[in-house]
């Protein structure tokens, strides 16, 4: 790892944008001396928006801090279904929209939280018929629909570990996961919608088993109404257990560090890491940010256009809105179908009130014209949000102007899967923020940017973001690999967090994050690792070596390019580069799907042997080459550079 992998920098853009007298008076945090009173004793802060959920029985410390692991809230004991569902029963909330689902062929469903609490109870109670116990993992592998918020929230209500495989995985990339968290139950379905085709969802978990012996049962909800093959004793039907289960039952009292699910995400090697996240500290987490970034209130239309299988869709789709009482937005279609107007539609259609979306998504509606939501009222919006990568200051305009009509705050929330919850953002009735700027570490949090050896850089210059201290939502471990946990994290620097990715600070402290410094990319804002694409690559019979970098993308911001060398006496052709690329979608999935392959003789490399991916960087994006001299054998640049400039 080294500074040479940071991305170009931004522009600094000093233009800030103060929240509007308007917005401040309503703000949920109008008060700035939170941060300094948050900062002067952060257990104090945290425990106090701890006491905000309903707990069975309260904590005994609010940390144990053994470094690097850290347990929250410990002896306090809690459900997260019971605080996303059970207590809004007994208030006004009962009979309110927990959640209003907007199907891709335009159907809709509203679920109340009563709906929620029989939908959940009935569920826990199947799964505890299919012998599901406490601490047991069940997978999920599913379109947006209801019935993965239902069937989620069952697992937390027993006590069971979920883990969500993001539907566009392949099967092989599903079962590495089921495999990894040994889960003995998989959520599924006949199918989901796909731009108006229907994508064989159920066959790709039939074809992840294959490689599996974990798996027992296999509940399949009915979406398409698809010809699928079930498979008898294994496979079940939701609706037929649903039919006969009964509503009701209790929410298993769990202990705050007792692990609430694991997520799967790209790190620096082939194999995925399943980040764990325990109770308490994550729903902690992610209920005060959801409260205070996105300045919740009571008739908030609250919509996260993210997808379920990635960390944004558990935290801000479901756990942090739910634990609030929100009315949550469930979107299972795309932006462009059946027109590029869909989301302003879903925007009119519900009157959505906060918008959290992701750059890449932005970059598109951009591309597509400002006609589309000029055609639709989105006079409802009064806050958007932005996540998944930086957000460049164009974006940043556009989205203030043709999406919130100059009105609405944008909070720029930087954050991870590891983080669990938002970490750096405005407070959107305090923070000034500058285009293309997550600003400031939110009230509790303190970070900063070091150099190499762990030193903080100077004002305005490039170095590597660190995280200070313990919060609540962040990882406990790796799934079966603390070892994994203590390197990629908390070894990098002493007693601080790494978190990948490399930032600046301006002279008023404001974050500016520039990308990744490790081999992730960013693709879309969903996280591959370069790892992951090159052992696909390499599992082709042609292919001798590979060598994956990210390259800069108008609209996703960064595109997989592949430099390959191939066996000998292979050929290359049109054709093998077609194959590759659709190897590595069945390898991986359609997102990891390279943009360009190049065929080498060699790949450049150190003396030492380690590819030199900066110097394919200047290839792939077309930029004069930086220096060769370390190259062992500096040749192969040039060629590689005469060969594919146009
Ligand atoms: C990037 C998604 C700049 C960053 C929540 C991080 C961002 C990675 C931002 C985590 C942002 C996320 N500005 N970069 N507002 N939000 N990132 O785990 O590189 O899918 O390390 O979590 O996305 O991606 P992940």
């Amino acid at each position: 790892m080294s500074d040479d992998n940071l991305l170009e920098s931004f522009l600094f853009d000093e233009q800030a944008h103060s929240p509007s007298a308007e917005f401040a008076e309503q703000a949920n945090v109008q008060d700035a001396r939170i941060y300094q009173d948050a900062s002067a004793d952060s257990l104090s802060y945290w425990a106090k928006e701890a006491e905000q959920l309903h707990w069975f029985k309260k904590w005994d410390s609010v940390l144990d801090w053994k470094p690097p692991f850290a347990k929250w809230f410990v002896g306090g004991k809690l459900n997260v279904a019971y605080n996303c569902i059970d207590r809004h029963l007994e208030t006004s909330r009962k009979n309110k929209a927990a959640i209003i689902f907007e199907g891709e062929p335009g159907d809709s469903r509203v679920i109340t939280y009563q709906d929620l609490y029989n939908e959940v109870t009935k569920f826990a109670n199947v799964l505890k018929s299919l012998g599901v116990q406490k601490g047991d993992r069940v997978s999920f592998y599913m379109p947006m629909i209801p019935e993965l918020a239902i069937a989620m929230l069952a697992c937390t209500r027993i006590g069971a570990v979920h883990s969500v495989v993001f539907g566009g995985f392949a099967p092989e990339a599903l079962v590495g996961r089921v495999n990894d968290a040994q889960a003995k139950v998989i959520v599924t379905s006949d199918g989901g919608y796909r731009r108006g085709k229907v994508l064989p969802i159920k066959d790709n978990v039939d074809e992840a088993l294959k490689a599996n012996d974990s798996v027992e049962k296999v509940v399949v909800v009915k979406r398409t109404g698809s010809d699928i093959k079930m498979v008898s004793g294994r496979d079940l039907w939701y609706h037929e257990l649903m039919e006969k289960a009964e509503v009701g039952g209790p929410a298993e009292p769990m202990s705050a560090e007792d692990m609430l699910f694991i997520l799967y995400t790209s790190g620096t090697t082939g194999k995925p890491k399943g980040v764990v996240h325990s109770t308490g500290g994550y729903l902690t987490g992610v209920a005060t940010t959801h409260r205070n970034i996105f300045d919740l209130k009571e008739d908030d239309v609250y919509w996260c256009t993210a997808d379920i299988g990635w960390i944004t869709g558990h935290s801000y789709i479901l756990y942090g809105p739910l634990a609030n009482g929100a009315t949550t937005v469930m979107f299972e279609g795309t932006p462009d179908y059946p027109e590029q107007d869909r989301f302003w539609a879903v925007i009119e259609k519900y009157k959505v009130t906060i918008l959290y979306t992701a750059p890449t998504a932005i970059r598109a509606f951009m591309k597509w014209g400002e006609e589309w939501p000029a055609k639709r009222n989105l006079a409802s919006l009064r806050l958007l949000g932005s996540v998944g990568e930086p957000i460049n200051p164009e974006a940043w305009q556009w989205y203030h102007k043709h999406i919130g009509g100059k009105r609405c705050p944008i909070v720029d929330t930087w954050w991870q899967t590891e983080t669990g919850q938002i970490l750096i953002s405005p407070l959107p009735g305090i923070t000034a923020t500058k285009p293309g700027s997550a600003t400031l570490p939110i009230p509790g949090i303190e970070v900063d940017v070091v150099d190499a050896a762990g030193f903080p850089m100077p004002t305005g210059q490039s170095g590597f973001l660190i995280i200070k201290q313990p919060w609540p939502a962040m990882l406990s471990t790796v799934f079966n690999d603390p070892q994994r946990y203590v390197d990629q994290y908390w070894s990098r620097f002493e007693g601080v967090y790494f978190a990948g990715d490399g930032a600046k600070k301006d002279k008023d402290g404001y974050i500016w994050i520039l990308g990744r410094v490790d081999d992730v990319l960013n693709i879309s804002g969903h996280r591959i690792g370069t790892m992951e694409v090159e052992s696909a690559l390499v599992d082709h019979p042609a292919v001798a070596e590979a060598a994956v970098i990210g390259k800069a993308h108008e609209i996703k911001g960064q595109a997989a390019s592949a430099f390959v060398t191939l066996k000998d006496n292979v050929t290359y052709d049109d054709k093998l580069i077609k194959e590759l690329k659709a190897h590595v979608a069945k390898k991986i999935g359609a997102i990891a799907r390279p943009d360009d392959i190049f065929f080498t003789a060699e790949l450049p490399k150190t003396r030492s042997g380690k590819i030199m991916r900066r110097l394919l960087r200047d290839v792939a994006e077309g930029r004069a080459v930086g220096d060769t001299s370390t190259l062992a054998n500096p040749d192969v640049v040039t060629e590689l550079k005469d060969k594919y400039e146009d």
